[in-house]
């Protein structure tokens, strides 16, 4: 008995593979600081910067030629508040990266308050600091999705994971003229310890209030339920792409969605999970290119079809 035949030779194991990662399959996230003005390297996330305006523009430029084209945008606003926030910086970002680049790149828009909030929540909370107003948040949100459409955004990506946010937001783009614009919503969205990075880099920590994280509306891991419940309730508000977040300690979550719901599923390899990667390349304890390589075919083969990652930019050259 040879049960190895399909493993003997590079040849045969291309005909035998079942799925293929492509550098199409991928949006890179992209920082940019109001605050700044000079890029930085983005602490604890290697190859990642937080952009200025201009810089940003600079680098988008580069990434088209070398083939990158799908983008999640991220801004760091330099004035915080409790209540009634200025998009403007946001929207700013938007509309020089659209006025610059057109058609030529996809713009995602991610859409939260985290980097607004004095208090680092992902939306407005009560007086006492005690909860979360659902409702005041996603007026808030609706109209934030719709001044960066008018900006130019391809696509709005709502990480609240506040209720009725999706059919808030699909309403206001429609009533506006704007039902081509895409919504990928962070449907099932855990409250993860991996969010480290990416909140130092967004100054976006939950801290200053009673509630100390985001376990009161982020999904709980023990609760996979929860996970399909939210899924499916975003699917039928409209939302186009539905994502998992984080992704690798999820891939469960991403197969049972793909089996439920036809609609694409994205998934966000976090700041942590990526930090953890790169770490073990670092301490020369695997190679960066096969590491990020093998979990990404993890991705596609649990059947997500959409890859968030730190290290798009790498994708082409790795997986030729
Ligand atoms: C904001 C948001 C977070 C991430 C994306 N959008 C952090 C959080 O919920 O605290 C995490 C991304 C990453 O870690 O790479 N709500």
């Amino acid at each position: 008995m040879n049960q190895r035949r399909l493993r003997a030779n590079e040849h045969i194991r291309e005909l035998a593979a079942q799925v293929y990662v492509s550098h199409k399959d991928f949006i890179q996230p992209v920082f940019v600081d109001e605050a700044l003005t000079e890029r930085q390297s983005a602490k604890h996330l290697t190859g990642v910067y937080t952009e200025t305006i201009e810089s940003v523009l600079q680098q988008t430029e580069k990434d088209i030629a070398a083939g990158v084209t799908k983008f999640l945008l991220f801004p760091v606003p330099a004035r915080k508040s409790e209540n009634g926030f200025s998009f403007d910086f946001a929207a700013e970002v938007t509309k020089r990266l659209k006025q610059t680049f057109g058609n030529s790149i996809w713009l995602a828009n991610d859409v939260c308050l985290c980097s607004y909030t004095t208090h680092g929540h992902c939306g407005i909370l009560s007086k006492e600091g005690d909860r979360l107003l659902n409702d005041d948040t996603v007026m808030v949100l609706a109209d934030y999705a719709l001044q960066l459409t008018h900006a130019g955004s391809d696509c709005i990506a709502p990480s609240d994971m506040s209720d009725g946010r999706i059919s808030a937001i699909r309403e206001a783009l429609d009533t506006n003229g704007y039902d081509v614009t895409a919504i990928m919503s962070y449907a099932a969205k855990f409250s993860s310890s991996f969010y480290g990075p990416f909140r130092d880099v967004c100054k976006s920590a939950p801290g200053k209030s009673q509630l100390s994280n985001r376990t009161t509306y982020q999904l709980d891991y023990r609760n996979s339920k929860d996970a399909m419940a939210t899924a499916l309730r975003d699917a039928k508000e409209g939302a186009d792409i539905l994502m998992v977040k984080p992704a690798l300690p999820y891939l469960d979550i991403v197969q049972t969605i793909n089996k439920e719901i036809t609609k694409p599923i994205a998934v966000y390899h976090v700041s942590g999970e990526y930090a953890a990667l790169e770490f073990l390349a670092q301490q020369q304890l695997g190679e960066r290119a096969a590491l990020h390589k093998e979990v990404w075919t993890a991705f596609k083969r649990a059947g997500a079809s959409v890859i968030i990652s730190y290290a798009s930019r790498e994708a082409k050259e790795w997986l030729l």
